[in-house]
């Protein structure tokens, strides 16, 4: 295994991106919303990530090895409007073979950084099914707190899952 660089992803990553969500949406069970066949078209994907990089509150990550193989991605989306353009949501994968590693935590911290950089984004949130304890882990030592829970949020593998809902807030409120 060699190493790998975190840095945001352009269109021109689109394809690496698209092999690596396959390889997550195949996974059984596998903490994403999306399963198999539901990933976007080369073209879907190349739009997406010109829109991510052209957005000030949007953010594409892509953890990548030298040989442009992709081993995790970030992706997070700010709100439209006035009123919840300094929140967004970010969902996360990392390859199976380079899980317990340090990829997820470092694509957060990236992340995290990247939002205080823009000086507007005050508030991080995420979903994340009750029974993904890893993730739940991850989220709870980078500061995340649990907020909530939806009751049977998702249909997953012919079964209701619950999630939690969690947030961090970049700000001093008073
Ligand atoms: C969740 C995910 C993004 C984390 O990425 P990662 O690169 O494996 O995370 P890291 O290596 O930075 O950290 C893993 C931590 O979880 C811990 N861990 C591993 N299995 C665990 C378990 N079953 N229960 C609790 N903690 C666990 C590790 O010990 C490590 O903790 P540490 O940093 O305190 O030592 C990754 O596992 C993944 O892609 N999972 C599948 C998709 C998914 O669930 N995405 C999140 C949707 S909300």
């Amino acid at each position: 295994m060699t190493g790998y660089i975190i840095r945001e992803a352009t269109p021109d990553d689109a394809a690496a991106i698209l092999v690596h969500n396959e390889i997550i949406a195949n996974e059984p069970d596998n903490g994403i919303t999306r399963g198999p066949g539901e990933n976007m078209t080369l073209e879907e994907e190349q739009t997406f990530l010109k829109n991510s990089l052209a957005t000030d509150n949007w953010l594409m990550l892509v953890a990548i090895t030298p040989e442009s193989e992709a081993i995790g991605i970030l992706g997070f989306q700010g709100g439209r409007r006035k009123a919840n353009r300094h929140e967004g949501e970010f969902g996360i994968s990392v390859n199976p073979e380079w899980r317990d590693k340090g990829v997820g935590s470092a694509l957060i911290q990236h992340m995290l950084a990247w939002a205080k950089g823009t000086g507007f984004i005050t508030r991080v949130g995420l979903t994340v099914m009750t029974h993904n304890e890893r993730a739940f882990h991850v989220y709870k030592k980078m500061g995340f707190e649990l907020e909530g829970c939806k009751r049977a949020a998702l249909f997953k593998e012919g079964r209701y899952v619950d999630v939690y809902m969690m947030g961090l807030l970049l700000m001093d409120r008073t």
